[in-house]
């Protein structure tokens, strides 16, 4: 698949490496030095090289954005016409200090973006997982318990896509629903955040859901 990758920092230049070792055709984009796009998709060591937004956008199957909330219109604006695209979005409604969410319980940074560029196919995936834990997640993906991620999106098409990354990725994909329980993952992204960076375990951490029937039989 081909992959463009809308600011490529922590989430975007790890998790193009991760999409273009696992074999896709990546595309590095958006970041203040053309030098650094370049090292991304050489060190990379697969089907990866560095563009604009728009070439990035171009070809694309799907674009990942990946930018701080402040540099949205900056970014789309770049891009181009996403009619059609798959976007999927890490990114966080936060503050330009980062410390509190901007949009909250009536809306989400995703249904925000959705409203931004309505002709696309927004999902909202990656936004719940510290960028630390990403590479052990990938080379942790052939055990059989996998990590949660849960993603969420209103277009079928997309969270299709969007469930096979998060796949290659190393995560089992887990389908919150329609995009406004983005509403609900934002703020679960920081409680995920408060944990990675503030407890005792470090920020290589991420989630798993797992049921728990009980044997007893119901009265
Ligand atoms: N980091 C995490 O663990 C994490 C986890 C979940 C969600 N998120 C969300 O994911 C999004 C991305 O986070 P991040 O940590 O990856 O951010 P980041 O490391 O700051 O990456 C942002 C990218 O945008 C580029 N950029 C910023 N200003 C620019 C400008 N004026 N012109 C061109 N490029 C510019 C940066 O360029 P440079 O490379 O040159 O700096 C960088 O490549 C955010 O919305 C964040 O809330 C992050």
């Amino acid at each position: 698949m081909r992959v463009g990758i809308l600011g490529s920092g922590l989430m975007g230049g790890k998790l193009g490496t991760i999409l273009a070792r696992a074999g896709h055709e990546v595309v590095f984009s958006y970041a203040r030095s053309e030098q650094k796009l370049e090292k991304l998709a050489r060190d990379a060591k697969g089907n990866a090289r560095s563009g604009t937004p728009r070439e990035a956008a171009e070809a694309a199957d799907a674009v990942l954005l990946a930018v701080h909330w402040s540099r949205t219109d900056d970014v789309l604006d770049q891009t181009g016409d996403l009619s059609g695209k798959v976007v999927l979005t890490c990114s966080l409604p936060m503050t330009d200090e980062d410390t509190e969410l901007v949009v909250a319980h009536t809306s989400s940074g995703a249904e925000e973006l959705a409203k931004r560029i309505p002709q696309a196919r927004v999902v909202a995936a990656f936004n719940t997982v510290p960028s630390e834990a990403l590479f052990g997640v990938y080379e942790a993906r052939r055990r059989t318990s996998r990590p949660s991620l849960v993603y969420c999106g209103d277009d079928r098409r997309g969270k299709q896509l969007a469930a096979g990354l998060i796949s290659d990725v190393g995560f089992d994909p887990v389908d919150a629903g329609p995009l406004r329980i983005a509403r609900y993952a934002e703020p679960f992204a920081l409680l995920v955040a408060q944990l990675a960076y503030e407890g005792k375990g470090g920020p290589e951490l991420a989630y798993r859901f797992e049921l728990f029937r009980s044997t007893r039989r119901k009265k």
